[in-house]
């Protein structure tokens, strides 16, 4: 073992410091190793010194390390001497955590000896995601600011088939008191409250998905399979309408995360949309087109296009709002559920009207792999 180079009041200049300080020679053997090293690490001085400093880095640095000292030592180049930065560190019980890295070429040594300063970035980390906890509270709670605007509305569409039923129920009674009523009769009444009822049901089932403000269980997904397998369901029900649905995938897409079946969830009324748009177009091919494509900033989009009327203009600006409808059966809440979904997905969706005709809804969705170092 190599005995450290290092001065009594060097030492003691080292053990004051609040970060970690550790000098290695050229094959990465630790020499000194200061108080703030021993807490931060969990070794104790002796038990570092004259070992390798790559068991102080998680893999795959762990690995490389001994390559970047080597390649310094050809290239002179740098990798990191020089240039401080945020790497993980590992602490002997295998647990790893951030830390700022500095290191210096400490000059005239010969064989080259280096000097790396430590900076524990712990509770940098830790107020980081405390923030992004807030965050995510914050946007439920105003998820619930706009329910509380929209308790009023439900209450106004729940009230309708309420009513309905309350009518069809006595106009049922009044038939079977009354003579020579026909069986058929009753049975028109009973199938509309029954209509009515599912109808309540579905309200409340779709605004109880509006209101749940669980977060989204994300994994990597590919966005085109995501698509390719959805399209299995809709195939049929575009069939049935005389709509050709058309896939233009782009082939370069990474994996993002996200949640798939939210986001399947999404593309699934976009698409209900436009067939359903299409239903009411007289002539012209009937056509819904789903595109994907990367966005230069390493955004994912997704277009859904129709060659429909196109959004009436008179409700384009309320469309994303709940219950803004223009459908005898609708409930208006396709559009305010896929848009609060993309949005926890921290993407954009938005309507533009498609020329030279149609409708175009752009989902944007972020890449958070990308985005992480
Ligand atoms: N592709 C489209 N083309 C034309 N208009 C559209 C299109 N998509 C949505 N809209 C308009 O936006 C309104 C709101 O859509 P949204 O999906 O929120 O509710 P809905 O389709 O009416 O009801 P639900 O989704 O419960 O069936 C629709 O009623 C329709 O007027
Ligand atoms: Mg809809």
């Amino acid at each position: 073992m190599t005995s450290p180079p290092v001065t009594r009041e060097f030492r003691a200049l080292l053990d004051v410091a609040v970060d970690a300080v550790i000098i290695i020679d050229h094959r990465g053997i630790i020499e000194a190793f200061n108080r703030a090293a021993e807490r931060m690490f969990g070794y104790t001085m002796a038990e570092a010194i004259g070992t390798s400093v790559n068991r102080l880095m998680p893999e795959p640095h762990r690995s490389e390390h001994d390559r970047h000292i080597r390649r310094y030592l050809d290239s002179g180049v740098p990798h990191i001497i020089g240039i401080g930065r945020d790497v993980e560190a590992c602490r002997r019980d295998g647990s790893s955590f951030p830390v700022n890295l500095a290191v210096g070429h400490i000059p005239d040594s010969d064989p080259p000896r280096f000097v790396g300063f430590l900076h524990d970035l712990t509770s940098r980390r830790e107020a980081a995601e405390e923030q992004q906890r807030m965050q995510q509270r914050m946007a439920s709670v105003s998820r619930l600011a706009t329910m509380g605007e929209m308790a009023a509305a439900i209450g106004h569409e729940i009230n309708q088939p309420l009513a309905a039923i309350s009518n069809y129920a006595m106009a049922c009674e009044r038939l079977l008191e009354a003579e020579g009523t026909e069986l058929a009769e009753v049975q028109a009444a009973l199938r509309q409250i029954s209509g009515q009822a599912l109808r309540a049901a579905e309200i409340i089932r779709r605004v109880r998905n509006l209101v749940r403000a669980h977060e989204p269980r994300r994994a990597p997904a590919d966005v085109n399979k995501l698509i390719e397998d959805l399209s299995v369901l809709i195939r049929s029900d575009a069939r049935l309408s005389s709509v050709e649905l058309v896939l233009d995938f782009a082939g370069n897409l990474p994996q993002i995360e996200l949640d798939s079946i939210q986001i399947q969830q999404v593309l699934l009324n976009l698409i209900h949309n436009a067939i359903e748009a299409l239903a009411t177009a007289s002539a012209g091919a009937r056509q819904v087109i789903v595109r994907s494509r990367r966005l230069a900033a390493g955004e994912i989009e997704i277009r859904v296009i129709d060659s429909g009327p196109g959004v009436d203009p008179a409700i384009a600006g309320r469309i994303f709002d709940p219950f803004c409808t223009t459908k005898e059966q609708g409930t208006g809440l396709g559009l305010a559920i896929s848009k609060s979904i993309v949005e926890a997905h921290r993407g954009r969706l938005e309507y533009h009207p498609n020329a030279p005709r149609g409708a175009c809804f752009v989902i944007t969705l972020p890449n958070a792999m990308e985005s992480t170092p």
